[in-house]
């Protein structure tokens, strides 16, 4: 395992010998990697089944936020087959192969912006969201998480499994790049791109907790995916 100073050695080389790449919207950065995608995501192959193991046996009607193909909903399934699904995500393709790969599951897929969706009251026994919200700042993080809380049944669990920024230098440095790229780019506030804007666990908690969730568990993986759980009440 890397030291934190190696790793924040590596992260602004890596930084400096991508500075000319230009900023890929969204849906588009997904479409074009999509065939080596879940080759790509097999890095996290134990973090999906620490994920799935979180989630309580008697759920029966759960939404994931930003699903692509459904990785962490394979080891979710072979725990809870008939489990009901609703996955919201921005690309068409990735949501094209989820369905293809799962015909026989209760699975509703909605090609949508999450931060735009209805994500209903009282209505879900766990909202779950694997790697995807690092890709957003804060401040469009704080009214969602506030959506997911109101959408959560009382006791139920938001479960977050996302890249955790190692420390305020790693956070501060991705959230400056990321601006500065926009801004040379001239991209809208609207549009999504993507590019790791990861917050630190202390910020990713205080963000939680100011929706109101209770920090039941916290797992920081040796594979680096950290999973958090936050419950709506006690
Ligand atoms: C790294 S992938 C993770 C997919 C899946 N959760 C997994 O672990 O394999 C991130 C996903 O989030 C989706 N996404 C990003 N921003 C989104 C948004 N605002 N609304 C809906 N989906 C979004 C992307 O399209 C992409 O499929």
């Amino acid at each position: 395992m890397k030291t934190k100073e190696t790793y924040m050695q590596d992260l602004k080389q890596w930084l400096q010998d991508t500075s000319d790449s230009p900023l890929e919207e969204m849906s588009d950065f997904f479409s074009k990697r999509l065939a080596g995608y879940e080759e790509h995501m097999s890095v996290w192959k134990q973090s999906y089944q620490t994920f799935a193991k979180l989630l309580p046996l008697e759920c029966e009607k759960i939404l994931d936020l930003g699903c692509g193909t459904g990785l962490e909903l394979e080891p979710i399934w072979q725990r809870h087959p008939g489990l009901e699904v609703t996955g919201i995500d921005l690309c068409p393709d990735m949501l094209q192969k989820l369905l293809k790969k799962h015909p026989d599951k209760r699975l509703t897929t909605i090609c949508q912006d999450y931060f735009q969706y209805d994500l209903g009251s009282g209505k879900w026994d766990a909202v779950i969201s694997f790697e995807s919200l690092h890709h957003f700042l804060p401040e469009r993080k704080r009214g969602l998480y506030q959506r997911i809380y109101n959408s959560l049944k009382d006791g139920c669990a938001f479960i977050l499994g996302d890249y955790i920024a190692c420390c305020d230098e790693e956070e501060t440095l991705l959230r400056d790049t990321y601006q500065t790229k926009r801004i040379q780019s001239q991209i809208p506030d609207h549009r999504f791109v993507h590019f790791d804007i990861p917050l630190t666990l202390e910020h990713e908690k205080e963000l939680l907790q100011g929706a109101g969730f209770i920090i039941k568990e916290i797992l920081n993986n040796p594979d680096n995916a950290t999973i958090l759980v936050a419950q709506k009440g006690d």
